[in-house]
This record gives structure tokens, sequence and C-alpha cells, in this order.
């Protein structure tokens, strides 16, 4: 992320929240607000640039003659991509609308960011239930909590810590919608990689003595390696025994360009967001890593566990994203 640039794929992530809120149903995650936090220039640019990427699609579904010849001409990692979304019945696509649609269901964007969701908020309620009093929100982009879940925010201290430049984005946006701020929601400013979350988040409301719960979704393959781990130290440090940390990460076969799977040549071209994805795990060997941490790996969902828990009986052509895992972890 540039220094003073609040982050493009917190408002991408968005525009998948608020497309499965409008589009789907049933819903895997509701996050019924998540459209407001876009402007309406924001909406039109990404539903065009959707299009856009997607017209070759649509091209090739009403040519159908040509779409063989059509798809020998597009570059390699286009032509894996196509072959791992593009409709066995080419009728579907029979419209710009009905191609971004396509392209909503078949690319892994949208699952990743509402099954993580859902996972982190169903973990939430049940800490909530166990004597949780402080959820800590990290790299929050546009996360609506706040404003979705009135009932949990009388119970919680929240706080949303994020990228200076993104907050303020997102502060500027909640004030255009005279979006009232419960009184229980702290904002903290971080750079992770400049700052110490610990120090700030001492600096807030935040009390290191009440039992947390750390969402950390969507974050950690923008950042360096020593940058998560220490993110996660301290973490460790800074919450009592027994406090929960949630987050998602990459495997290391996504950033090799043989190993990785044709739905997640995404993760490869990243940098031409101007957001590099750069580090991911070895899920086999990532609760060694987290006890030296101080924190105790729970639970470590793959790909199949999502596909199985969110996506198996979901009737939409949705499935959980190649390469993503969900970790839960507990202060030792
Ligand atoms: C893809 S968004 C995830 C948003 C949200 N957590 C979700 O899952 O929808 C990535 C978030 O990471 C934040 N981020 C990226 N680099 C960061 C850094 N160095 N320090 C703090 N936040 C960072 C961005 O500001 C952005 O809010």
């Amino acid at each position: 992320m540039g220094k003073n640039k609040s982050s493009y794929s917190a408002s991408i992530i968005t525009y998948c929240r608020a497309y499965h809120a409008m589009h789907d149903e049933p819903k895997i995650f509701d996050d019924f607000l998540a459209g407001h936090l876009l402007t309406d220039e924001q909406r039109t640019k990404f539903d065009a640039m959707i299009y856009k990427s997607n017209k070759a699609l649509y091209y090739i579904g009403s040519r159908k003659t040509f779409s063989s010849i059509i798809k020998l001409l597009l570059p390699r990692r286009f032509k894996r991509t196509f072959e791992a979304i593009a409709p066995k019945d080419l009728n579907l696509i029979s419209s710009p609308t009905s191609a971004v649609d396509w392209y909503m269901h078949a690319h892994g964007a949208l699952a990743l960011a509402v099954s993580r969701a859902r996972y982190t908020e169903d973990n939430l309620v049940e800490a909530v239930g166990k004597g949780v009093r402080q959820y800590v929100i990290l790299g929050a982009g546009m996360d609506t909590f706040a404003f979705r879940c009135p009932a949990l925010m009388d119970k919680l201290q929240v706080f949303e810590v994020d990228h200076p430049a993104t907050q303020t984005v997102k502060r500027q946006r909640i004030t255009e919608l005279s979006w009232e701020i419960p009184q229980t929601l702290h904002f903290v400013p971080v750079d992770f990689t400049h700052q110490r979350l610990d120090e700030e988040l001492k600096n807030s409301w935040y009390d290191p003595k009440i039992l947390g719960f750390f969402n950390w979704l969507g974050v950690t393959y923008y950042l360096p390696r020593e940058t998560i781990l220490a993110t996660l130290r301290k973490v460790a440090a800074i919450a009592p025994k027994g406090s929960t940390v949630i987050f998602d990460y990459l495997d290391t076969d996504a950033f090799d360009p043989a190993k990785v799977a044709p739905r997640g040549q995404w993760f490869l071209w990243s940098h031409k967001t101007g957001e590099t994805m750069k580090s991911g795990f070895d899920p086999s060997t990532l609760s060694h890593e987290l006890a030296a941490l101080g924190l105790r790996l729970e639970e470590n969902l793959s790909p199949s566990d999502i596909e199985k828990l969110y996506f198996q009986d979901h009737p939409g052509n949705y499935h959980a994203q190649e390469h993503a895992h969900f970790a839960c972890a507990v202060v030792e």
C-alpha cells in the first residue's frame, strides 16, 4: 500500500460484500450496509472495470463459433483463468450483466470475503457468550460490524485498527452518510509496517487485562513475513491468556506460478493494483510458528474444509478460494 493511499483492496472487498448482499439468496454473510460505504462513482467504476475485464468472456459466450480460436489467442495466464471459471454452458453468458454476475460467482474473491467474515463473526458470537468484551478488528477496511450489530455493540468495546490512509477515507464516508458512531467504537490508526500495535492500542481505550477477540482478515498476504509475525507476537503480548485471534492466510503454493491454481492467478497479478500479495504460510508448520509467538493454533481450515462448511450446499456457483486458509489461535 502507498504511504498516503487508501486501500484499493478494501474497496474491492466492500464491492463483493455488497454484491452478495444485494444479489444472492441464501446469503453466506449478510453485509446489508456494505453498499453504502462505496460512493456511486466507485460502484460505477468497479461495475465498468469488471465488465471490461470480462468482455472477452462475454464475447466468447455470444460468438460460440469463434470461441476455440479466441481461447487459443489468449495469453497463457488468462487462458488458465478462463478455463477455470468459464461456464460449461456458454448460453448462460447472454448479456453484460450476466457476464459480471458469472464472474462474481466464479472468481474466488467474493467467496473468500463472505466466508471469512461469516467464520469470524460466528466465532465472535460464541466468544461473547463466554465473556469476551473487547473486539479488535485489525486492517478493518470498510468493515460494518459496529453499525450492523447494535446488540453486540452494547456488550463490547470495539477497536477498528487500520492503516491511517484507509481509516481517514472510511471516517469521511461515515460522516458523509451521517452515520452515528457508537460510543463503544474506537478508531486506532496504525501502519503495521511502521508502528507498534501494542503501543497504539495501549494509548486507546483498549484494556490489556480484558479478554479480547482479534480479527485479522484479508491483510496478512500484503505484509512482509516479519511484520506478520511481529504483529501476532504483539497480539499475544497485549491480550490476556484465552483471548482469540482469527486470521486468514494464503499457502505458499499461491505464490508459485507452477503450483498456483487457475483461479488463484490474481494473487500473482496483485502488484498491478498497487497492493502486492507477498507472504504466505505452510499450513503444516503454522502451529509451530504460532507456538513460538505465544499462540496455540486451535483450528486451521483448508480450502476443502471451507468448501464443506459454506459452499457445498449453496445453490450459487460459489467455491472456496484455492490456497486461502482460516486460522483460529488462542493466547497461551
Ligand atoms: C483487503 S482489505 C481487508 C478489509 C477487511 N478486513 C475485510 O476482510 O474485508 C486490506 C486491509 O488491510 C489494510 N492494510 C494493508 N496494509 C496495512 C498496513 N501496513 N498497516 C495497516 N493496515 C494495512 C488496508 O488498509 C485494508 O483495510
